[in-house]
């Protein structure tokens, strides 16, 4: 069945598009985890013949347990792609302590902890990949999201220092750092916000099709990127040069 893979957040979005692509590309036993929305998760099994998980990536037994029964039933997870991530915007000056906590929580903590449940069994078999899907707003910084881009900022010192720890153990640790995709969570931008501030910054005019991100992670999970390690892929048309 090839590599066990757990795509977290993989049944909608860009994670959706993630799940398809490492299963099409073929060599991953693909599983996608998913938090609540348990209709899209039905479907989305039923349109791809990929499993599904449910499980709350913010609560570390959750996780512990959701690796546990992966293991029991595929193998220990061998490539973790870290996608799950919320957005609760706006301007700090109005952001309530629960809009901070549970972005930190979901999109920071929520990869610690999907990290620190494979990372054992992964050192032990001498082979892994983690690839954490940060984004353009944790580089540049984005007016109301103080939370996400400190969430988002922060995968990529956890990518690094995760990379130094495990690079003499076969495990390479990888971001990719989406610009605006075409996702629910962009179209719920404010369509004036949009138009006016976002996409005038967008060098190639367009926002990404979730494809276009998830050929970033096939290549990142295969044998071809075994030199890539701590790095960050920055697919964003232009809109941020690194
Ligand atoms: N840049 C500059 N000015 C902006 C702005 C921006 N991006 N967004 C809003 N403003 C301005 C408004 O025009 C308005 O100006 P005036 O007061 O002169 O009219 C003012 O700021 C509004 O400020 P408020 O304090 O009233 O803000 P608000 O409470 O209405 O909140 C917001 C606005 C919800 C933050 C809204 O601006 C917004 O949704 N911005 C987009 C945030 C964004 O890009 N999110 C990304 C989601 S996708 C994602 O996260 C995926 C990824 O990784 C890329």
């Amino acid at each position: 069945m090839g590599h066990v893979t757990l795509v977290t957040g993989g049944t909608r979005g860009i994670g959706r598009a993630i799940s398809i692509a490492l299963k099409e590309h073929g060599g991953y036993d693909v599983i996608a985890s998913y938090a609540g929305n348990d209709e899209a998760a039905a479907k989305f099994k039923e349109e791809t013949g990929i499993e599904t998980i449910k499980f709350d990536i913010a609560n570390f037994d959750a996780c512990a347990a959701a690796c546990k029964q992966i293991a029991e039933t595929h193998g220990s997870i061998e490539i973790l792609v870290n996608n799950a991530g919320i957005t609760r915007d706006g301007p700090l000056h109005k952001m309530t302590p629960d809009q901070w906590n549970v972005v930190i929580s979901t999109n920071l903590t929520g990869a610690f902890n999907m990290c620190r449940n494979v990372i054992e069994d992964m050192r032990a078999k001498g082979f892994g990949r983690i690839i954490n899907i940060s984004s353009l707003n944790g580089q540049k910084g984005q007016f109301g999201q103080c939370n996400y881009a400190a969430a988002k900022a922060g995968e990529f010192g956890l990518t690094r220092s995760l990379a130094l720890e495990n690079a003499s153990k076969g495990i390479t640790v990888n971001a990719v750092a989406p610009g605006y995709v075409a996702t629910e969570m962009v179209l719920a931008v404010p369509e004036e916000i949009m138009k006016k501030a976002i996409l005038p910054q967008i060098p190639v005019g367009r926002v990404a099709e979730p494809e276009e991100i998830a050929r970033c992670v096939v290549f990142l999970a295969s044998d071809h990127a075994g030199f890539f390690n701590g790095s960050t892929l920055s697919p964003n048309g232009g809109m941020y040069m690194a």
